[in-house]
């Protein structure tokens, strides 16, 4: 394993440092972790986490890989064209980059956030081990780890930026200790910056309850993520501001944004949508103008995410 990236593990149980012995981590007092080709795996793995990510997979291969990936493509570009930082594709490279910097992309998914993410050491980690070692395999320059979010596995004040894209929705009351422990592995004057999306915003929940409940998903084979999943638990703009006030966080601002995913979401549902003449102009003027409406209150309920820069 590589040693500046051992040199910032610690042990989840107990919080020691950690040696490389026969394979696997081992704290001072005889905690073990084994390591799956560069992958270490610092807790116990969640199967329903795992099924998600299989069932998330096979279908962009079934569906959405071949009916409506040009449309996706597409909105993509606009996204990265707008800052959007929180698409999960290309839009993290507009994060600046510096050269000996720590960053670590919590609950990163494939890890394609986390390699567009570039300088110093940037850690990818996810509670799925599948596409932690599928990530490691891919994106050569990143350490991944396959850690929960509640118990971090590494040394307290290591990382000068943290980013979390939807990920504290995902865990209901464990979310408060989450927060909890990205303060503490935050160097001071560390960043934390997170999206979440908004309950109240027409298609979060409402929506997508409502496609799930009725079963829409079997009419809609190219993006059957659409309906919620079982473990999401949105926020509303109370809850959101809640959740922070309540933490360790004293430097903290939300910002209600975006507002056009309801074009996102309609053109992959529907792809031939995006093939309408203008459709990215569009796009562009709906978000540019949606991103000024949503700040202005009662119009921030519609947003469709709460994002959040916080500093320690
Ligand atoms: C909506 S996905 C977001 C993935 C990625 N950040 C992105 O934007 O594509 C939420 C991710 O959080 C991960 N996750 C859920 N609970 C977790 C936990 N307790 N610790 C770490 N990751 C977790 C899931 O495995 C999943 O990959
Ligand atoms: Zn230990």
């Amino acid at each position: 394993m590589n040693a500046r990236f051992k040199s910032i593990l610690a042990c989840p149980k107990c919080r020691s440092s950690l040696s490389e012995r026969r394979g696997k981590l081992v704290c001072g007092r005889g905690h073990k972790f084994e390591i799956d080709g560069e992958v270490p795996v610092m807790t116990k793995l969640d199967p329903y986490l795992e099924k998600e990510a299989k069932a998330w997979e096979d279908s962009w291969k079934r569906g959405v890989g071949k009916r409506a990936l040009g449309a996706y493509k597409k909105n993509m570009k606009v996204f990265e064209r707008l800052g959007y930082w929180e698409e999960s594709g290309r839009a993290t490279r507009i994060i600046k980059s510096k050269k000996n910097w720590y960053v670590l992309d919590l609950g990163c998914g494939n890890g394609l956030s986390t390699a567009n993410i570039k300088g110093g050491v940037v850690v990818g980690m996810d509670l799925s081990k599948k596409q932690m070692v599928r990530a490691s395999k891919r994106y050569k320059n990143n350490f991944f780890v396959v850690g929960d979010a509640t118990c971090l596995p590494f040394r307290s004040g290591i990382f000068d930026l943290v980013i979390a894209i939807n990920l504290f929705h995902h865990l209901r009351d464990k979310k408060e200790v989450a927060l909890r422990e990205v303060y503490r592995v935050l160097k001071k004057g560390g960043v934390l910056l997170a999206v979440d999306p908004n309950l109240t915003n027409p298609i979060g929940f409402t929506g997508r309850g409502f496609f799930k409940l009725l079963g829409l998903k079997r009419f809609f084979p190219t993006f059957p993520q659409f309906a919620l999943g079982d473990d999401e638990k949105q926020f509303t703009k109370a809850q959101y501001y809640g959740f922070f006030e309540n933490s360790p966080f004293k430097k903290f601002k939300i910002i209600p944004h975006r507002i056009e995913r309801i074009l996102f979401f309609a053109t992959i549902l529907l792809p031939p949508l995006s093939k309408l003449p203008g459709y990215e102009s569009f796009l562009v003027f709906v978000s540019r103008a949606g991103e000024q409406i949503v700040k202005i209150p009662p119009f921030d309920y519609l947003c469709y995410f709460w994002k959040v820069e916080a500093v320690k």
